[in-house]
């Protein structure tokens, strides 16, 4: 008769420890999905009221000053001491002093919301291009066009470039990637640093990387990063949704995105992509 095949306890250990990481993995893709799914809803409702809020701001502004203006010239015609006893009633030299800057803040607020449902969109609509066969440099190249001058006030950006071979892939998203992990990398760095790109390939994989010398990360903020709306940043400069969007777009390519980072050192992001 067949003997069942027996399991080890350390082998038994080991498949529980690999099943616990596959669990946290889907976890962590079903998680993105349906963020997916509501981003695209929220930025889809939300776009529309947000663009008529902004543009009924910018009159909302005018129609107030005149309004104002309109005050300041009607109490002329008022005797001083009334005059004074309305403008103390009313509060008026406060409410004129404060109106405009509740404009700008709102119009600050609007502004940020705009930018935060732009991330939303960028992210949930990931899926809408297509593969194709291209030059993972050229992309690399047109990004840091893009970035590149706002980089040099933060850093020396070094290329290490290895010519690659042609990949099949959604080059527009991989930019985006690139654009992402190269803004995190500036962000990073107080000044004076130094941003490498590397490129290279093998048998398997094509991959670059990005690495900074800039603050570098701990382990506990290392475990976060990827996790949509995870931000260390002050409020208006990241929207937390760079790192969790890249890593989408890396597992649509059936591509893989790693980092190493040393606190005070520096941070590695590498992407790689099966060729
Ligand atoms: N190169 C880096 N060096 C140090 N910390 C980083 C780096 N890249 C990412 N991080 C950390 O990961 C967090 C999440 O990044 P990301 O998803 O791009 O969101 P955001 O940049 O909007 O904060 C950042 O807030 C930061 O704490
Ligand atoms: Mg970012």
């Amino acid at each position: 008769m067949k003997q069942p095949e027996t399991v080890s306890p350390e082998q038994l250990a080991q498949l529980y420890a690999e099943l616990a990481v596959m669990k946290e993995r889907l976890l962590q893709s079903e998680k993105l999905a349906s963020l997916g799914q509501l981003a695209a809803g929220v930025a889809h409702e939300i776009n529309n009221p947000i663009g008529y809020v902004a543009s009924n701001m910018t009159v909302l502004a005018e129609y107030s000053n005149s309004l104002i203006n309109l005050v300041k010239l009607l109490s002329q015609q008022v005797n001083e001491v009334s005059r004074s006893a309305l403008w103390a009633q009313f509060d008026f030299d406060y409410v004129c002093a404060d109106l405009p800057k509740l404009v700008k803040e709102s119009e600050q607020g609007l502004s940020r919301v705009v930018e935060i449902i732009r991330d939303l969109k960028d992210f949930s609509h990931i899926d809408e291009a297509e593969f194709v066969e291209a030059d993972l440099q050229l992309g690399i190249l047109s990004t840091l066009n893009l970035v590149g001058n706002e980089l040099k006030y933060k850093a020396e950006v070094i290329k290490d470039f290895t010519e690659l071979p042609k990949l099949r892939c959604i080059p527009s998203q991989l930019n985006q990637v690139l654009l992402n992990l190269l803004v995190n990398a500036a962000q990073a760095i107080e000044q004076d640093g130094i941003i490498r790109i590397t490129t290279g390939f093998d048998n398997s994989w094509v991959w670059f990387e990005v690495s900074d010398n800039g603050k570098g990360m701990d382990d506990a903020e290392l475990a976060r990063i990827f996790e949509p709306f995870y931000t260390s940043k002050p409020k208006g400069e990241g929207t937390g949704l760079g790192l969790s969007l890249s890593r989408s777009i890396v597992e649509k390519h059936h591509g893989v995105i790693e980092v190493s980072s040393t606190p005070g050192a520096g941070s590695c992001f590498t992407v790689k992509i099966p060729r």
